[in-house]
């Protein structure tokens, strides 16, 4: 099956065209074409994303990717099997306009359309393997524990067979790439702040002790006993540490960036252990942008292998931990097995700016 897929959920404009073969438990793709337009720069200097802005870049993006992505593939539109598009969660206007362009391409060329959960593609794209050019999914062991953080997002779901969800915990506040964002933009680093907080905290876990040891932050709701977050209240303790420290040097930021991601990594691990336990996955998934993060990988991996040796922890390749199309279409073949497609003529489909991965769509 050929899948064409459309992503503009966020700041990134993406087109993906794959094959996919067998059934869910022995699924092989092969990516044909796949392209991708970021608009980070354009946002940069807003210090965030801007719904209207990408709604805009996405319009006038799409048709040229769309282009790009074909060439690529060279494969025609006529032999497309089905078209899949990111419904939720994501800002509605940037949403509406991926919407649009599939329903229109699949009414124009009379293709079946599937809506996809952007959650539901960070989490499959988790449990992808690479071999050569091929990627496949198989040999998973249920219950499959996600923990899913990216921008909008902090999530424990657990997953006891194919597509269906239990939300086990979530963040009462802030997700956890929007607290990297927002200490980023605190510390007048630029957007998107996660891989600069990182690589000011790798700096200072090189040095033996970096100067400025001392500070130290809160690890909030890490003794709550739940599998809930929190990440404002960390967020307002770097705003007062930086209060009470204006001019700080370069060496001091590095510090502040290195507890700020200890702390993050303390809270993630402490819950997901938790969740581990209550649950007795086989499988901890890491998905969403922030699973990018090397500190993150790194603990994850290590106390996986000493506290949970009898589970498997499944990473994405960094190249799809952020936002991208192929695991919009990896979740829309998942969905087109089913035959879960959405009805002609199609406007039934709307975006879904907070949609859960428990919801139907
Ligand atoms: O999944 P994603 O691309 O978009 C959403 O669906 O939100 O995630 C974007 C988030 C941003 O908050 C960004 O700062 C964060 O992922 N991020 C990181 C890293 N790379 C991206 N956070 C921490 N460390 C990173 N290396
Ligand atoms: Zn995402």
């Amino acid at each position: 099956m050929k899948i064409l897929a459309i992503e503009t959920s966020c700041d990134e404009t993406a087109i993906a065209i794959f094959e996919a073969e067998g059934d869910q438990n022995t699924a092989r793709f092969r990516v044909l074409g796949n392209a991708l337009l970021s608009q980070v720069e354009k946002h940069r200097e807003f210090g965030g994303v801007v719904p209207m802005l990408a709604k805009r870049e996405h319009q006038k993006n799409l048709p040229h990717i769309l282009d790009e992505a074909l060439a690529e593939a060279n494969v025609p539109l006529q032999d497309i099997d089905a078209i899949a598009v990111t419904a939720g969660p994501g800002l509605e206007p940037a949403l509406w306009v991926g919407i649009n362009f599939a329903r229109a391409l699949a009414l124009v060329w009379d293709k079946p359309l599937v809506a996809v959960n952007h959650m539901e593609g960070h989490l499959l794209a988790s449990l992808l393997e690479k071999t050569g050019e091929q990627f496949s999914i198989s040999n998973v062991q249920f219950p499959i524990l996600a923990l899913l953080i990216s921008g909008g997002h902090t999530e424990l779901v657990l997953m006891k067979e194919w597509l269906r969800y239990e939300l086990i915990g979530q963040t009462r506040d802030d997700a956890v790439g929007e607290a990297f964002d927002k200490v980023a933009r605190m510390l007048s680093l630029p957007y998107p702040g996660g891989p600069e907080i990182s690589r000011l905290a790798e700096s200072a876990r090189s040095v033996a002790a970096p100067e400025g040891r001392g500070f130290t932050l809160p690890r909030p709701m890490i003794d709550s006993g739940t599998c809930d977050f929190s990440f404002a209240g960390l967020k307002t303790a770097v705003l007062y540490l930086l209060k009470k420290n204006p001019d700080l040097s370069e060496k001091e930021k590095q510090h502040i960036a290195h507890e700020f991601e200890n702390a993050v990594t303390e809270v993630l691990w402490k819950k997901t252990a938790q969740a581990l336990k209550e649950t007795g996955a086989r499988t901890l998934v890491i998905g969403g942008g922030v699973s990018a993060n090397t500190h993150i990988r790194r603990v994850f991996q290590e106390k996986m292998s000493s506290e949970f040796p009898d589970s498997s922890l499944q990473i994405p390749a960094s190249s799809l931990t952020t936002d991208n199309a192929i695991m919009i279409a990896l979740a829309g073949f998942y969905r087109a097995l089913r035959k879960e497609f959405v009805s002609q003529p199609f406007d039934r489909l709307r975006a879904s700016g907070n949609l859960s991965l428990a919801q139907k769509l």
